[in-house]
């Protein structure tokens, strides 16, 4: 099949880099022309496994190109629209601009009989204004929403082996087309829900506030573990147990981050204040304040530990990323810690595999090194807040002869902790004696 992507950032440059994989003819729109550069290059414009991969083989055989004029996206069968829904400036709410943008962009140039699909994660109610449009505009195509689950550092497999599909159609053909997209990735047991706009739009943030919820249940929980001197890892590994309940994303830690979870549960709550059902999610703003207060909690307990002050004393920042295998620094914990410790007077200095280039662009005010030892090196505190595979694997008595003093705290509790205390650390894991 003909395919576009219009968008082609995080989601958009794997969805299209996927339907070429898959066997398509794909086009890829963004108006950013050095990110168009990039990709043509087959140079991915961010950290993503896999991806350099697929994209040098379809760039090379043809079946992939890229473009910054929404003309080459004409002779498309169907059109992807994946371009970002940030949170919006000063407010709860997601910013449509871009999916309205692209929308009418494409409109003139939608061929007799061709769909727009809709990825981008939206606010209830936008697929249908969009219908709405497209009827009035170019009633010759059609529109579906089909919603996108990709995990960042497992997108590429996230989208070839997708764990469900689910299709937000007005009718039985777009269901039949977007079949016809999907074919190679569908395999027998492949869940398929074909259902309304709503729906569609509602799997997508109800998916994301119920792991948002998973996760900050279990940092509330730290939150008691805390004060009675229980051990939230446990509780999580006994909870997990429960097939009911299930160990994923019970790990507590310093929270979630992202481009996601944190602005989709806002989007959520202010799309359901419009709508009258404020009452109906007021639990999400308790997630969002269990959330953001992890971050206070580390940055009290570096107060703590440091004597009652962090001014002038060298910390050591393990991860900038919002969780590991990314270099996405959007709304990140980590970052986050870094900022706050740095603007009470504190040395930070913060290292990462992937992500320093992006956490530079936002926080130049940070000392920021490559090499884990020259970080680790002279540090009176260490705080380990992404759970990067190095970072897990650091050898404890290593690691105490290059500090000036051995104190940690484990903002992923991911570490040993018998380990590192017998090797005369002062561990502190969040939600751990
Ligand atoms: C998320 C959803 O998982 C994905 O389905 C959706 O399409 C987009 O949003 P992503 O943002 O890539 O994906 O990250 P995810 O792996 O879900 O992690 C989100 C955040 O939660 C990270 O900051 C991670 O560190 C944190 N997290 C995750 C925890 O703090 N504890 C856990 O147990 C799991």
């Amino acid at each position: 099949m003909r395919i576009s992507v219009i968008g082609c950032g995080y989601l958009g440059a794997v969805h299209a880099s996927a339907m070429a994989e898959l066997g398509h003819d794909v086009v890829g729109i963004d108006v950013d022309e050095r990110k168009i550069a990039d990709l043509s290059a087959a140079r991915p414009p961010f950290f993503e496994p896999g991806l350099p991969e697929i994209l040098r083989s379809a760039t090379d055989s043809g079946r992939l190109r890229f473009s910054t004029d929404i003309a080459d996206a004409a002779d498309a069968d169907v059109h992807f629209i994946a371009v970002g829904t940030p949170q919006a400036h000063g407010r709860d709410a997601a910013d449509l601009t871009f999916v309205d943008a692209a929308f009418e962009a494409l409109i003139p140039h939608l061929r007799e009989g061709s769909l727009v699909v809709g990825k981008s994660t939206v606010p209830v109610g936008t697929a249908a204004r969009l219908a709405d449009r497209l009827a009035e505009a170019a009633p010759h195509a059609s529109l579906a929403w089909n919603p996108e689950f990709l995990r960042e550092g497992y997108a590429v497999k996230d989208t070839i082996e997708p764990d469900r599909l689910v299709y937000g159609v007005a009718d039985e053909r777009a269901a039949f087309v977007l079949d016809d997209v999907y074919r190679t990735a569908i395999t027998a047991g492949t869940p398929r829900v074909v259902t309304d706009y709503a729906t569609s739009e509602l799997v997508k943030v109800a998916a994301n506030a119920f792991l948002a919820t998973k996760i900050s249940f279990i940092n509330a929980m730290a939150e008691i573990a805390e004060v009675t001197g229980a051990d939230v890892t446990q509780l999580a590994d006994a909870l997990g147990h429960d097939a009911r309940i299930g160990r994923r994303f019970l790990n507590a830690g310093v929270g979630f981050g992202g481009g996601c979870l944190p602005k989709d549960i806002r989007a959520f709550t202010a799309r359901a204040e419009e709508l009258g059902l404020a009452e109906s999610v007021a639990f999400l703003r308790e997630v969002d304040a269990i959330n953001l207060r992890r971050r206070q909690r580390v940055v009290d307990l570096a107060h703590e530990l440091l004597g009652g002050t962090v001014n002038r004393r060298r910390i050591a920042v393990l991860g900038v990323t919002f969780k590991p295998e990314s270099d996405d620094v959007r709304d990140s914990p980590a970052l986050d810690v870094a900022v706050q410790l740095k603007g009470l007077g504190a040395h930070v200095v913060a290292t990462d595999p992937e992500g320093i280039e992006n956490a530079r662009l936002r926080h130049p005010q940070l000392d920021y090194v490559d090499d884990t030892t020259e970080a680790l090196r002279g540090a009176e505190l260490v705080v380990l807040v992404t759970e990067w595979r190095e970072y897990r694997n650091l050898d404890p008595a290593a690691t105490a002869a290059l500090v000036d003093a051995p104190v940690l705290i484990d903002g992923r509790n991911v570490l040993d902790a018998a380990a590192w205390r017998a090797a005369g650390w002062r561990y502190h894991g969040l939600g751990r004696p």
